[in-house]
């Protein structure tokens, strides 16, 4: 089976009618990503489809604004993350993480609770030409990394002491991020914002569109 047909009978356990395929990100080096199509959902979501969708949400299958605000930037400033050891907290559909090895990570790990996701980052590294290494729980990670990276992690609260955890595995992290409006998590500071979009389009409230980035350096 090839990884679209794989990845399609994945989502197709939650949502029968879905296909995934891969899509160009716009402004993106010509980065792909196997992405839910966007002619979805073609009618109202039966209430079963709705229900499982909701129990088990299934992030990798939407690039989501601040992950594609992310890798823009990456791949805009490469020097961010050339030579460094990277790793990628919550990575979803492995977007972040396949533009840090774009743009020249010495070494890219992808970190996600959900094994559908990391089966998904696998196949949009190989998509790509990429190297990833895949990890499930951050805190069986041992190793230190030079840089750590999020992209939408705090919308559940229940990440935002992952902000400390960070510091202590990297002297340095960025986060990006569309839902929180003033994070106040110190060493975090506010060093920049941008727009991008969820694809494909949630057709989300405009303030959803936009990506604050937050840097954390440990203090010495
Ligand atoms: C909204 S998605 C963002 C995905 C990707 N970074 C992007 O911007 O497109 C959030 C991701 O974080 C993952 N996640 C949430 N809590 C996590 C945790 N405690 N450890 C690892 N991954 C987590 C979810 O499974 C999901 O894939």
């Amino acid at each position: 089976m090839s990884p679209q047909d794989e990845l399609t009978a994945e989502i197709r356990r939650t949502l029968p009618r879905a296909c995934i395929a891969p899509a160009t990100l716009p402004d993106c080096g010509g980065l792909q990503l196997y992405l839910l199509t966007d002619d979805f959902p073609q009618g109202p979501l039966a209430p079963e489809e709705m229900a499982a969708a909701l129990h088990e949400p299934a992030y990798w299958i939407f690039c989501w604004a601040s992950g594609l605000a992310l890798a823009r930037r990456l791949l805009r400033e490469p020097a961010l993350v050339r030579g460094r050891k990277v790793l990628d907290f919550g990575t979803g559909s492995g977007v972040v993480a396949c533009a840090a090895a774009l743009a020249g990570a010495r070494e890219v790990v992808a970190c996600d609770i959900d094994p559908a996701s990391l089966r998904a980052t696998a196949a949009n590294a190989a998509l790509n030409g990429v190297s990833v290494r895949l990890a499930g729980d951050f805190f069986a990670l041992t190793e230190d990394f030079d840089l750590v990276l999020a992209a939408d992690v705090l919308y559940d609260r229940a990440n935002h002491p992952f902000l400390a955890a960070f510091l202590a595995r990297a002297p340095e992290v960025l986060v990006a991020d569309s839902r929180v409006r003033n994070l106040s998590v110190p060493p975090y500071a506010l060093i920049g914002e941008e727009t991008a979009e969820t694809l494909p389009d949630l057709n989300e409230f405009d303030e959803f569109r936009s990506v604050r980035f937050y840097q954390g350096r440990r203090r010495a």
